[in-house]
């Protein structure tokens, strides 16, 4: 019943969303909370929904006994007591100036090779390396990033440093990491949401078959649903590596806070780690109830509305399209119309991406399989907001592992497939870069 109703008021608020960025209208202010508002005109009992879901993304969960049991299951592993934690603002983490540093917002994934040649999460320490157990459990280890500067010149002589991250392991509480493959993420901002979860199948299959230009692919990721128990297209994480939002949330609940829920009924500790096996709880932490409002809230958070065109982000958006990035990062994207969001026609989206897979170069590489994608293809991230990003954490960082500090670096990294795209950029006059830049800046 409650599904029902939560369907209903997602299907009239998307629509909703989307009339209002039709209409262009500025109801958020561009400025620290940019990212936090729902789509307007919520009715009262959609909007307590909402309020119940964003309760629970900022929520310092405790572990298991506190004394309010509503928001207790932390643990026995984790990287943070909160979502926000990792996603200030509901926006980007940022990556460590340097070792000795903590992760503050960002975590490492892992996986190992099996015999068989398959890529499966490492037998000890599993999917990801967590940093801090409950009382008596040991955190499995920290993972400490230092950093090679990269010299770029662009065409017209001017340079800038880039920096290639490399992680360390230390503390490790469990035995020997290696040999292991790594990848390091930062948390992506976390609106508009709901409406790249509803874009169906086939426009993404179709953003994969559209004709590009030489050297430019794309396809999606395939990977596990464990709803439908199959598998499916990929929509998010850096790699596609999730197949919707409802997943994503779940997961990071285990993954990320050891929280139990339908989804992932098991506590995150492996077979060799018995301190963390003997805290296991039997029932799901996490209510059902809990999961659909915060699946409502991060549905129902809008994507905040770009600046008003000006001759200057007209000509930043020419650019744009001449250096090709808009080949990936499309702002051509139809929501279509899905039985549980009745009554909706289909409609386009300028996200800025194309939801697919793209081989971005050794530079990017992590080495690290995640379902269909291999170690250097990487989901295209969506652009939309992204000129808001610092101003919602000044620390904002940019690409999978947060290496770049700034839209200028994180272009410069680009390569694989979008390496003519680079290369034009790299041969762009200093005012066209700060043309191209603007426009970034007003999405
Ligand atoms: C330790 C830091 C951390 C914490 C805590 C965290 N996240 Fe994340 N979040 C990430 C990272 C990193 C990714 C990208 C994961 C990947 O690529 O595999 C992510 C991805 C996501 C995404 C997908 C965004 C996209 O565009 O693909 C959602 C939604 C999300 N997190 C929600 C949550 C929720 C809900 C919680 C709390 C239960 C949470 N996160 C806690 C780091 C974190
Ligand atoms: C071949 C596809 C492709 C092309 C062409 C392309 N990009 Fe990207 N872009 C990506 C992918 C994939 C990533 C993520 C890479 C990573 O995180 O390692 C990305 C990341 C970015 C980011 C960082 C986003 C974030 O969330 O941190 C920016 C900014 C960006 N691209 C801008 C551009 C601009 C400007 C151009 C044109 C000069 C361009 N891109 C061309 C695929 C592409």
């Amino acid at each position: 019943m409650l599904v029902m109703v939560l369907r209903l008021l997602l299907c009239c608020l998307l629509s909703q969303g989307l009339h209002a960025q039709e209409a262009n209208i500025t109801h958020a202010q561009r400025t620290a909370d940019a990212y936090t508002h729902p789509v307007p005109s919520l009715e009262a009992s959609a909007l307590n929904t909402f309020q119940a879901g964003r309760t629970l993304f900022s929520q310092v969960w405790t572990t298991p006994g506190s004394e309010d049991s509503q928001f207790s299951g932390l643990g026995p592993l984790y990287n943070r007591f909160s979502c926000v934690a990792c996603h200030p603002g509901n926006g980007r983490g940022f990556a460590p100036d340097g070792p000795h540093q903590s992760m503050k917002t960002m975590l490492v994934r892992l996986s190992v090779t099996d015999a068989q040649n398959n890529h499966v999460p490492h037998p000890i320490y599993g999917d990801q390396l967590n940093e801090f157990g409950v009382p008596g459990v040991a955190g499995e280890g920290i993972a400490d990033i230092d950093y090679i500067p990269v010299l770029v010149t662009f065409a017209d002589g001017e340079t800038v440093t880039l920096r290639r991250p490399n992680i360390r392991f230390s503390a490790l509480a469990y035995g020997p990491l290696a040999p292991v493959q790594t990848s390091a993420r930062i948390a992506p901002a976390v609106f508009g949401l709901g409406l790249l979860d509803s874009i169906s199948d086939e426009e993404i299959l179709q953003q994969a078959q559209r004709s590009k230009p030489a050297g430019i692919s794309g396809r999606p990721n395939r990977v596990w649903d464990i709803a439908q128990q199959k598998t499916v297209l990929g929509k998010f994480g850096w790699k596609a590596n999730v197949p919707n939002l409802r997943q994503q949330i779940a997961s990071a609940f285990h993954g990320d806070l050891g929280i139990t829920s339908s989804l992932f009924p098991q506590e995150n500790c492996s077979a060799q780690q018995a301190a963390c096996l003997a805290q296991t709880n039997a029932t799901p932490e996490l209510t059902m109830q809990q999961l659909d409002q915060i699946q409502f809230y991060l549905s129902a958070l809008d994507v905040p509305p770009p600046l008003p065109h000006s001759a200057e982000t007209q000509r930043g958006a020419s650019l744009f399209k001449q250096a090709q990035c808009i080949e990936c990062h499309t702002d051509q994207l139809k929501a279509h119309q899905q039985p549980s969001l009745a009554l909706r026609k289909q409609r386009q989206l300028s996200p800025y991406t194309d939801l697919l897979l793209h081989d971005m170069g050794e530079g990017l590489a992590d080495h690290r399989p995640d379902f269909a994608a291999n170690g250097s293809e990487w989901r295209t991230p969506p652009l939309w907001g992204i000129g808001l990003a610092k101003t919602v954490h000044a620390n904002a960082g940019f690409l999978h592992d947060g290496r770049a500090r700034n839209l200028t670096e994180a272009i410069l990294w680009h390569g694989g497939e979008a390496n003519t795209a680079r290369e034009r950029f790299r041969h762009l006059s200093k005012e066209e870069r700060a043309l191209l830049l603007k426009f970034l800046e007003s999405l």
